[in-house]
């Protein structure tokens, strides 16, 4: 075994997750397919529980005991993700529903002021979500979408950067981690490039926000997208981080109550940040959860994290490379994602072999398919890691795939 120098007790925060304790086919849960959705702590499993069972009530409008305890609840967990990110304040995070829905918004919300022929800068490395919503909105309002292209590594060409921001873009929107490969994308630099065009940066941090410290102000990108469900929080809420005199003067995505101020027959005026666009009841229990994902992921430290990530991607990496017959995507230096292929195996007969041995990996295009186009390709096997994984597990996921070799005889 690799000599590791975990920095945070393993075995401890495995107690946290009661899921963990589950077996699948009669083996224990071996949880690969993490960067579709995390598992969850007790505590917020326990979080949720606590205010059905003791202070439901609706946000921001009834004025008494439980409406006041759950308002306080509900804008703490707003502060702690600003904390999170080293956001100015509590006005920059708005709460939305999952990633998908921050970048819906934007599309939205942005373009309403763009003209026919502007262009739109995005990368093949997307998600759908940061993918569909540019080009329906180019679409329709007669707006032209590039693309960065990748490189033999599967990371953003240099070259394809610089050569599509120009002055004629208005928006780019690429995301800090690749989901389907683990490339690591350079945001910082993207963002600098972005600005001296004079275009609006956004990033996708679906996959960095729940891997890495993040600090918004060095960052220094306009919006920054993520979804709670990755991150240990409940599914159902995510997060939209935006410059205050941005979110200011971008319209509402959605209109109704929460986020008017007043309200006449002719008009209306709308609420201040970040309210003015949070439409209707919010998703209560689930913000309150996310907040205590939050409190939960930085005690034991994102940096620790990152690095834990990486220990345990080496040991898989390493394993990995003593199997003949294997195509591993995207380049050395990546999060801990490994997008791979056996030689004569489709991706999801992989996928069902490692689940009968109880490893729940993910297969398929993972909503990446102009991605694997370019790839010529048309699913992988994704394992992808977290905090609460072990050494312990990755072999027995390494075993599982001699067993695909094995039953198809490659
Ligand atoms: C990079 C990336 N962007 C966006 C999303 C969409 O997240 P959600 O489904 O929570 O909206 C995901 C989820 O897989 C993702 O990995």
């Amino acid at each position: 075994m690799l000599k590791t120098k975990t920095i945070f007790d393993v075995e401890s925060i495995r107690k946290d997750f009661p899921i963990l304790q589950r077996k699948v086919h009669g083996k224990p849960l071996v949880y690969f397919d993490n960067a579709a959705t995390s598992q969850k702590p007790k505590q917020v499993i326990d979080a949720l529980d606590f205010y059905y069972k003791n202070y439901n009530a609706n946000v921001h409008r009834s004025i008494h005991q439980l409406g006041e305890e759950a308002t306080a609840a509900y804008e703490q967990a707003r502060q702690k993700i600003a904390d999170f990110i080293n956001a100015d304040s509590h006005q920059n995070i708005i709460f939305t529903k999952n990633s998908t829905e921050g970048l819906n918004l934007l599309a939205y919300s942005l373009t309403a002021d763009l003209e026919k022929g502007d262009e739109i800068v995005i990368s093949q490395l997307e998600h759908h979500s940061n993918f569909v919503p540019w080009q329906q909105m180019a679409k329709h309002l007669g707006l032209k979408l590039k693309f960065i292209e990748i490189d033999d590594e599967v990371k953003l060409d240099e070259e394809s950067i610089r050569k599509n921001i120009t002055k004629k873009t208005k928006i780019v929107s690429i995301n800090h981690i690749s989901n389907a490969i683990g490339t690591i994308n350079p945001v910082e630099e993207i963002t600098k490039i972005a600005h001296e065009n004079g275009a609006l940066m956004i990033i996708d941090g679906s996959q960095a926000a729940p891997h890495m410290p993040l600090d918004m102000k060095k960052i220094n990108s306009d919006f920054y997208v993520f979804t709670g469900h990755k991150m240990l929080g409940p599914t159902g809420v995510g997060v939209l981080y935006g410059k205050k005199e941005l979110l200011e003067n971008m319209r509402p995505f959605l209109y109704g109550g929460e986020m008017i101020n007043e309200v006449k027959f002719e008009d209306t005026k709308f609420n201040q940040l970040p309210w003015k666009f949070e439409a209707g009841t919010p998703n209560i229990s689930e913000g309150i959860g996310l907040g205590v994902a939050v409190d939960y992921l930085t005690k034991v430290g994102m940096e620790n994290i990152f690095n834990r990530d990486k220990e345990l991607l080496d040991y898989a990496m390493e394993k990995m490379k003593e199997i003949e017959g294997i195509t591993i995507y995207g380049p050395k230096e990546r999060a801990s994602i490994i997008s791979f292929n056996v030689h004569g195996v489709h991706a999801h007969d992989v996928s069902q072999i490692l689940d009968s041995e109880g490893v729940a990996i993910r297969a398929g295009h993972h909503c990446c398919m102009p991605l694997m186009s370019v790839l010529g390709i048309v699913a992988t096997a994704r394992a992808s890691f977290y905090l609460y994984n072990t050494e312990q597990e990755i072999d027995t996921f390494i075993n599982a795939i001699h067993k695909v070799k094995k039953m198809f005889g490659v």
